[in-house]
């Protein structure tokens, strides 16, 4: 992969959590293609994803944490803004969702909807309160929560999952008003079912999902991790300094609002 020189984000630090695989690698990709400095966090393969991208690390480093375990997040935060001097962009990633089995409700155990909240809602809070200080010592930012269109529609058999993303679209909304006041800007995108590599190891998800995505789809054909890296480099950029507390669904034209 290759650097263009320039770009809209040259001077920025961005950090992506969740940036080893999928939507998350793509988005670090797009942001390293344009200039910024990319901090890519993971619970695994956060390094190699990194040397990939940028293989002298002069502008692409891995940092592995875990986004369920405030002292790592708290770490991973610091250690970004010591290599790159600041974090200017979050964005909100690491999700479980490409592993999840879908079952009617009542079979979900209490240990799994826990966990996925953990990751999926108690991650972005975690990452959120790290980044509050390094973003206000540099006069603002933005952040990108990564929900899901699934919040919009009511999917069945993923009732734990859904609803962490209904709080995602919330949470978005508050911090939106909380944070304005320091220049720190919070959107979300709100991704259509993507089949990003996780998911073609789910053959569960695959079939289920893909030919059901498929059948609601105004643009008909299968939505990729590179789909969503538009979006996200909007909402960061400065073309979206008077936006804040929005989602934006991309789904090819499933969910309409
Ligand atoms: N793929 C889809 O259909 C889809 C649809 C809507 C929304 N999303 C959302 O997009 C985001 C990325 O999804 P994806 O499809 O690229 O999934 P993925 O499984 O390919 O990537 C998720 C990344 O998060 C990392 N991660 C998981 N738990 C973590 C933890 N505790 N700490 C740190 N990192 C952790 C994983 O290692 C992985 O690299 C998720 O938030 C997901 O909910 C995905």
């Amino acid at each position: 992969m290759h650097a263009s020189q320039g770009g809209r984000f040259e001077g920025k630090t961005a950090l992506v959590t969740g940036g080893a695989a999928g939507i998350g690698l793509a988005v670090a990709n797009g942001f390293f293609e344009q200039g910024a400095r990319v901090v890519i966090v993971d619970i695994r393969g956060a390094e190699e994803a990194a040397r990939k991208l940028d293989a002298s690390g002069s502008r692409v480093r891995g940092v592995t944490a875990d986004v369920t375990v405030d002292s790592q997040v708290e770490e991973a935060v610091s250690k970004a803004t010591q290599i790159f001097g600041s974090v200017d962009i979050l964005v909100n990633n690491a999700g479980i969702a490409t592993s999840i089995t879908p079952r009617p409700f009542e079979e979900i155990g209490t240990e799994e909807w826990l966990r996925v909240y953990d990751v999926n809602v108690m991650g972005i809070f975690r990452f959120c309160r790290a980044v509050l200080k390094p973003m206000k010592a540099v006069g603002g930012g933005r952040i990108v929560n990564i929900g899901s269109a699934a919040a919009f529609k009511g999917v069945p058999l993923l009732l734990h999952y859904v609803s962490s993303k209904g709080a995602v679209l919330a949470m978005t909304r508050s911090l939106a008003k909380e944070l304005a006041q320091y220049n720190i800007l919070v959107n979300c995108v709100a991704p259509g079912f993507t089949i990003s590599p996780a998911v073609l190891e789910n053959e569960g998800q695959m079939s289920q999902s893909r030919t059901i995505s498929l059948q609601g789809r105004a643009i008909a054909r299968d939505q990729y991790p590179e789909d969503l890296v538009g979006a996200v480099l909007f909402l960061a950029s400065n073309e979206a300094s008077f936006m804040t507390g929005q989602t934006l669904v991309v789904d090819g034209g499933t969910y309409l609002h």
